[in-house]
């Protein structure tokens, strides 16, 4: 355990920071439609860090794109990992913290930078869509225009995104009892990495005008990319992942890469503390559900293999009998009649 010290402290992070997402998506699946337009809704996170307090009082009309994030995160970490040993579940079990979150691994690099980028995805859409009072569209990008182009629509507001989002991120860990201060390091890093990830998910989008599609003249904004291409790009970076220690360089301690050769951490690279399973077998001590009746691919070579994800303890086949509308036609005006297929797949689970 990273929190060596004192166990405690690994609780208080828990329900300070990853948990300030996950228990705003229990919130909300609970029924209790909060409105966020009093301030007094903000006590409803007791259990936030006195910053993120205030923040919520002072912010109050972000609270809908911070719920919205906490789901997002959730669902896309979920489908990111599918295909994985280790497949996003635990964070459905917060507030009970299990230790491949609670340490400082790699899984906890993961989904930290996701909550990071998509705080700040969630709050930038919120803006150019007019939800905020806030905040608007982004202002024209300083880069030329291209020769068959004009800088007009409503790109997503990136820098309101980034600003607000990071305040909100950020601020459990600049909170000395969130854990150790390698600990924070690693999350304030990786939060870092993330935000990166959305700087980096910007693409120019066009819209033409001119008659009858001409597109004589067109105008172009900044927007995001969706949310699954940020996933795919931090998934890339937490299969390459840098483990670190926290040292001396010079008179500062700084999280550097553990091998011997000494350099800084890069700023694109998402950084870990402690080693993961391999999540094959159920371990609770380590975090590790285990990857017994987990569905897995007999034909794919990739994570998702049988091979993979039963650890080569092999695999069960089963047919299963699948319903599903078919041959569908469609009848002027305005109806669609279909039949029912039945067709039967084979399914594998680890043994
Ligand atoms: C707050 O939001 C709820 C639900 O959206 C609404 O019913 C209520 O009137 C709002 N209250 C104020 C003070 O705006
Ligand atoms: C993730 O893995 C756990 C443990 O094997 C399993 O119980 C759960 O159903 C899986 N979740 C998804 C969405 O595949
Ligand atoms: C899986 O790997 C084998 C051997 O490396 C290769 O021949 C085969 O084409 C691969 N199959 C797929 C679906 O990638
Ligand atoms: C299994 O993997 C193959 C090759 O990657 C893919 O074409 C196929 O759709 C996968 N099957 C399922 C059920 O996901």
């Amino acid at each position: 355990i990273y929190c060596e010290r004192e166990l405690l402290c690994c609780y208080i992070l828990a329900v300070s920071i990853l948990y300030f997402f996950i228990r705003m998506y229990g919130l909300t699946v609970k029924g209790s439609s909060v409105g966020w337009n009093q301030t007094h809704h903000c006590k409803l996170l007791d259990w936030l860090a006195p910053d993120q307090s205030q923040l919520c009082r002072r912010n109050l009309e972000l609270m809908h794109s911070i719920v919205q994030a906490a789901k997002l995160t959730k669902n896309t970490c979920q489908n990111t990992f599918n295909d994985m040993r280790w497949n996003c579940s635990s964070v459905e079990k917060a507030p009970r913290f299990t230790p491949d979150l609670a340490k400082g691994t790699r899984e906890s690099a993961f989904v930290f930078s996701l909550a990071a980028a998509l705080v700040s995805h969630s709050i930038a859409r919120a803006c150019s869509s007019g939800e905020l009072p806030s905040c608007s569209c982004a202002p024209a990008p300083a880069e030329q225009a291209g020769p068959d182009f004009i800088w007009g629509g409503c790109g997503d507001n990136l820098r309101y995104g980034l600003q607000m989002g990071s305040a909100f991120s950020d601020a459990p860990m600049r909170n000395s009892r969130s854990g150790s201060q390698a600990f924070r390091l690693m999350h304030l890093h990786n939060n870092a990495v993330g935000r990166q990830a959305l700087i980096d998910a910007q693409e120019t989008k066009c819209k033409c005008h001119g008659v009858s599609g001409s597109c004589s003249v067109k105008t172009c904004w900044k927007g995001l990319h969706d949310i699954n291409h940020i996933a795919m790009d931090l998934k890339s970076k937490y299969l390459s992942a840098t483990k670190v220690i926290h040292r001396h360089v010079g008179t500062r301690k700084q999280l550097v890469p553990k091998e011997l050769n000494v350099r800084p951490v890069r700023e694109s690279e998402l950084v870990y503390l402690v080693s993961s399973p391999d999540y094959c077998t159920h371990n609770e001590k380590h975090g590790s559900l285990g990857t017994q009746d987990r569905q897995c691919n007999k034909t794919s070579n990739d994570s998702g293999s049988c091979n993979l994800m039963c650890c080569g303890r092999g695999y069960n086949a089963y047919t299963e009998r699948i319903v599903e509308r078919c041959q569908c036609k469609y009848h002027w005006c305005c109806y669609v009649t279909c039949k029912r297929c039945e067709r039967t797949v084979e399914r594998y689970i680890c043994k």
